[in-house]
């Protein structure tokens, strides 16, 4: 479905995204890039991100691709700082790096727990945090991805729901202190979405997909260009009185159990 922002709906803007190797996050970049907006992108990896930044350059857009591990607050600093003196002041920061396994608690080391909480929270903190010196202000727009599992508990998920229960309240902080200066700080809150590693590693099978399906209200998978253009909007002047919100775009995930099981009577 083509997307309803115009090819020139972010010309001359910077956008900067963190964990944007694959996935969901560089399929933010992508839409952001297709409206005329020039990219940079972070991951741990130097040849994955640069091989993502090729991607869209390869599409007629511009990216840069930069190593920078979310954990380290100074690699992420520089990263901005190269941002900034190449493509601009940044006007649209995306948090989307993140972690995860599924473990039980007690198939979990104190360690395995940290990684996690280490990538997703504190990672979002540091970006944020080291984002605020270099962005467009007033006007800028911040994105933590965050998801449904940060408000409801999942099996096998302890370390990622509380991770992404600490980011939805991050943000509402971030939004508070930063308004004044005329930054707005809100989450996306994405379902499950098809062919990303996250669901590969939730619902690694077709029957586990099936019955992840069946208890959706909208009874599909989501798509990167779904998150993509909710991540437009936040960041459009559209959304210029929005601040301190997360935006679920999943289907209905965030509302329960919607299979036709759960819809049945008790005899
Ligand atoms: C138990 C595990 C484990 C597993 C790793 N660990 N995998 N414990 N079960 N399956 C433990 C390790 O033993 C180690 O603890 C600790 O975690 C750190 O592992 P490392 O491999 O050293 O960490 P690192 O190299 O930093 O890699 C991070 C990672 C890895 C999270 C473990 O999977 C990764 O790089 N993931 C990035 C991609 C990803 O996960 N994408 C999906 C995001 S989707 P010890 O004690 O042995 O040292 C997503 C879905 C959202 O977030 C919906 C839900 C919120
Ligand atoms: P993904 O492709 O694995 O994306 C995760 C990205 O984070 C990768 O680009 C990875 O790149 C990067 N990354 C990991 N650790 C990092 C670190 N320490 N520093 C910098 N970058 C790091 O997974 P995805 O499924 O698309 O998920 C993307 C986001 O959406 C995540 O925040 C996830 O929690 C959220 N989400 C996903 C779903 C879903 O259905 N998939 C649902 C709800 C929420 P490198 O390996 O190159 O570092």
């Amino acid at each position: 479905m083509p997307s309803a922002f115009r090819p020139d709906a972010f010309a001359g803007k910077t956008v900067f995204v963190a964990g944007a190797s694959s996935g969901i996050n560089l399929g933010i970049a992508h839409g952001f890039a297709r409206a005329g907006a020039r990219l940079a992108l972070i991951s741990r990896t130097a040849e994955r991100i640069q091989a993502a930044a090729d991607t869209i350059t390869a599409a007629g857009g511009t990216a840069i691709g930069m190593a920078a591990d979310v954990r380290d607050y100074a690699a992420v600093e520089a990263a901005l700082v190269r941002a900034q003196d190449e493509l601009g002041p940044i006007d649209v920061v995306i948090s989307g790096a993140a972690g995860n396994f599924l473990a039980p608690v007690v198939g979990m080391s104190a360690n395995a727990f940290k990684t996690v909480v280490d990538i997703d929270l504190l990672g979002t903190f540091n970006v944020f945090r080291a984002s605020f010196d270099h962005l467009n202000k007033p006007g800028a727009s911040l994105i933590a991805i965050t998801a449904p599992q940060a408000v409801n508990a999942m099996m096998f998920q302890a370390h990622a729901c509380a991770a992404k229960a600490g980011i939805n309240m991050l943000i509402k902080c971030l939004a508070m202190e930063w308004g004044p200066a005329g930054v707005r700080v809100n989450g996306i809150s994405p379902g499950p979405i098809a062919d990303t590693e996250g669901m590969a590693r939730l619902a690694p099978t077709p029957e586990m997909e099936a019955r992840y399906k069946a208890r959706l209200a909208l009874r599909d998978y989501g798509t990167k260009d779904d998150i993509a253009d909710a991540a437009m909007y936040l960041s459009s002047d559209n959304a210029r009185y929005v601040t301190g919100t997360i935006l679920d775009c999943d289907g209905g995930s965030k509302l329960g159990d919607a299979s036709a099981d759960a819809l049945k009577k008790p005899q």
